[in-house]
């Protein structure tokens, strides 16, 4: 296929943000978050992406000001989020807002049930501003997240019903 061919049949551009310690999947509690890097979860995100048509931008930040701002920066650019916003879930009034701000459709993924694991982690602050969340498959949480966001931007396009 031609370069021209394959950028024509990309449908939508996704921006995918991984938040604090995230770079350190693989190497950190792995018997919680399992033995993938975050390379490898991308590059798996990466493959699905390419059979769903879709092209993923990945971005990882331990600073919440970043995380704002590339949320921020996804306005009129991204057709969705994908967001893991680690430890921010639980604390981040500002990435709420930011998803709040962001005019397209945001789903919320967590490696981890957070819902099995300490009090703390019950709450999410983004998980009733997203279109929905996906948590406790590992690696598959990404995945089923991208899948789900694919078809509500899919369904939001006027005549692909
Ligand atoms: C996490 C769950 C969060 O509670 C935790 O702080 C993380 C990772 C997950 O993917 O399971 O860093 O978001």
């Amino acid at each position: 296929m031609s370069a021209q061919n394959r950028k024509s049949s990309i449908l939508s551009s996704i921006l995918v943000v991984h938040g604090p310690n995230l770079n350190l999947l693989g190497t950190r509690e792995t018997d919680v978050y399992g033995a993938l890097t975050l390379d490898d979860i991308v590059d798996r995100l990466r493959t699905l992406a390419g059979e769903l048509r879709v092209e993923i931008e990945s971005i990882q930040s331990n600073s919440e000001g970043d995380l704002v701002s590339a949320i921020q920066s996804a306005r009129g650019k991204y057709d969705g989020i994908l967001i893991n916003p680690a430890a921010y879930t639980h604390t981040s009034v500002a990435i709420r807002d930011a998803v709040l701000a962001y005019e397209g459709p945001v789903v919320e993924v967590h490696l981890s049930n957070i819902y099995k694991r300490e009090e703390f982690r019950h709450k999410s602050l983004v998980a009733d501003v997203a279109v929905g969340q996906v948590a406790g498959f590992g690696p598959h949480s990404y995945e089923l997240g991208l899948r789900a966001l694919v078809g509500v931007i899919a369904a939001a396009v006027p005549g692909s019903k």
